[in-house]
């Protein structure tokens, strides 16, 4: 099997490409440094250097014998984007630079994933407004003019729904009215402009799908934790980009790391802000049960990609057992919250359609999180108190 993997320098997209290509798929990863050249420009640090795409790829090869081939390049661009479809694409790195084929599963991690960065101020929402959807909107077109049978993966986010005073369903909903009924997308209300750019995927998405009759898997997916995926385990230098400063850090792997230096952890506000997580490998295996089982066509099918829920001050609580446990004093602070969000609120997703195609969720344990304190104690000297609170404001 051929997979393309857009994004593939990413957080989420070089840990899928060593699973895939583990398993034996053809596994091409395009990437154009946006999530670096970001971090570099903010001066946000990352806990540890990360070899480029490049070098990873052959550091890759020379440790297990596979290929992964790299393309650098903006899929903004839309003829970026067609040639890896109509076969003039141009390898930045591969053993053999022969085109190889249409890839007959996408999935597409390219886009800007953080919504302080999306408010900065009108700059920089204007750059994720304009990445984001140009990336989903030339991926669109290429599948309309080259391949309608590719099944895509796009990861979307569970932000897309907010937290509305209802339960949440797994992207659709049956709305009766004057005794006629039909089914519809779930209301969207994002809380940032990062996650409305999610919910306008969404929309592009399903607009291809009716048009165009393509097969989409949308996985709407939590926020997620780890920077160990069994396949970088056998050389720190494929460990995954991490971050643990307020733009790109996620709230758990940035909890650890406050924790190990002494940071008080930064709860905002109340700290009642519920959301759905899950475990790194969790996101790989969500990703390969989808694409063993792929939408129909014509099919825009959603999934909630979480394992478990927590709310902020339950996180805070979390890590702070674990850390004491490992020797630190862990503190826990309610800041003034520099979001617009409810810090007390009803929130019960379902989450049921990823374990019925095959998903074996992993649980925050206190295990887990004490491997990722040592993880992180490993490079206690890189980490800089000064990324972690910038204080970006809604
Ligand atoms: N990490 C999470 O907790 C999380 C949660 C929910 C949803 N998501 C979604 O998952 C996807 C991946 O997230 P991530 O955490 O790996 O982010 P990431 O920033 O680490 O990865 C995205 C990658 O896409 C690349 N990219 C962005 N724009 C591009 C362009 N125009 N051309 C080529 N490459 C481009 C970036 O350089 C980066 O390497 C994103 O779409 C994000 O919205 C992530």
């Amino acid at each position: 099997m051929n997979i393309l993997i857009l994004g593939g320098d990413g957080y989420l997209g070089w840990p899928t490409a060593m699973y895939f290509s583990n398993r034996g798929y053809d596994v091409t990863v395009v990437d154009n440094y946006f999530r670096r050249n970001a971090c570099t420009e903010l001066d946000v640090g990352m806990l540890y250097p990360v070899p480029t795409l490049v070098e990873r790829a052959k550091i890759w090869h020379e440790l297990t014998g596979k290929e992964i081939k790299v393309v650098i390049g903006d899929l903004s661009d839309p003829e970026v984007m067609r040639s890896l479809f109509s076969g003039t694409v141009e390898y930045s790195w591969a053993l053999d630079r022969k085109f190889l084929g249409i890839p007959e599963t996408v999935i597409h991690y390219a886009e800007q994933p953080s919504a302080p960065y999306s408010l900065i101020n009108y700059k920089y929402a204007n750059i994720t407004l304009t990445n984001n959807l140009l990336v989903t909107n030339n991926l669109m077109f290429a599948l309309r003019d080259f391949s309608r049978d590719t099944h895509v993966i796009h990861i979307g986010t569970m932000g897309e729904y907010g937290t509305p005073n209802i339960d949440i369903p797994e992207g659709w909903i049956q709305i009766q009215r004057n005794g006629r009924k039909d089914t519809f997308l779930f209301p969207r209300q994002a809380g940032s402009l990062y996650h409305t750019t999610k919910i306008m995927d969404t929309d592009l998405m399903w607009f291809a799908v009716r048009m165009w009759d393509l097969r989409i898997t949308d996985l709407m997916q939590g926020p997620v934790y780890g920077m160990e995926t069994k396949d970088s385990m056998i050389d720190d230098r494929l460990r995954t980009i991490f971050n643990y400063d307020e733009v790109f850090g996620t709230i758990i792997n940035r909890f650890t790391v406050q924790a190990i230096v002494d940071y008080p952890l930064t709860v905002y506000g109340k700290g009642g802000q519920t959301r759905g997580y899950l475990n790194l490998n969790d996101t790989l295996q969500c990703a390969h049960m989808a694409e063993k089982t792929p939408a129909q066509k014509g099919e825009l099918r959603i999934f909630n990609q979480i394992m478990e829920t927590f709310s902020a001050n339950q996180l805070a609580e979390k890590v702070q057992r674990v850390g004491k446990a490992q020797g630190y004093d862990v503190k826990i602070d309610h800041i003034e919250n520099p979001r617009k969000e409810a810090e007390e609120h009803y929130y019960n997703p379902t989450y049921q359609g990823l374990i019925d195609i095959g998903v074996e969720p992993h649980y925050l344990t206190d295990e887990v999180l004490a491997g990722m304190f040592q993880v992180a104690e490993t490079y206690k000297s890189n980490i800089r108190k000064d990324v972690i609170f910038k204080g970006i404001t809604w």
